[in-house]
């Protein structure tokens, strides 16, 4: 069977294109999306997206990972203090793996702390859109 993908970005992801792109690049979320699509193409598997700025929109998306064979999920500025976030990962048995465009290690220090990373397979970042291409490599690899 064909495998599925479910591709989750949080707040402020809409923007990119415009939004700080001396940090996050000059590709628009849907520049970023069809990259994904083509890839999951050339590897037979097929990805769905979904974007939300609203907290418990991107708890319901999570939900309905649980029918998919794998998650790539940027919470944005949720992933360092979503507690809601975190539970919802840990309830689905659905490998998913938290992304970010930029390395937030090297970025303010409230942005060191991931509320994510302990309920994800793996942690991809610092690689701008690639971190989602590996991702979705890694997940397609299991
Ligand atoms: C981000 C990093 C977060 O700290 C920030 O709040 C974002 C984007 C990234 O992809 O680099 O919105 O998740």
């Amino acid at each position: 069977m064909m495998k599925k993908i479910l591709v989750i970005n949080g707040p402020n992801l809409d923007m990119l294109g415009k939004r700080e792109p001396e940090i996050y690049g000059a590709k628009t979320l849907d520049d970023i999306n069809l990259e994904i699509s083509k890839l999951c193409g050339q590897l037979g598997a097929k990805a769905d997206f979904y974007q939300s700025n609203i907290e418990g929109e991107l708890v319901n998306a999570i939900h309905s990972a649980a029918d998919y064979d794998g998650c790539v999920i940027n919470a944005g500025a949720y992933t360092h203090y979503s507690i809601a976030i975190h539970d919802a990962i840990a309830s689905i048995k659905t490998p998913c793996i938290e992304v970010h465009l930029s390395n937030v290690h090297t970025r303010e220090e409230y942005r060191h702390k991931s509320m994510l990373s302990p309920v994800c397979k793996g942690v991809i970042l610092g690689l701008g859109e690639k971190s989602y291409l590996l991702a979705v490599r890694a997940l397609l690899d299991e």
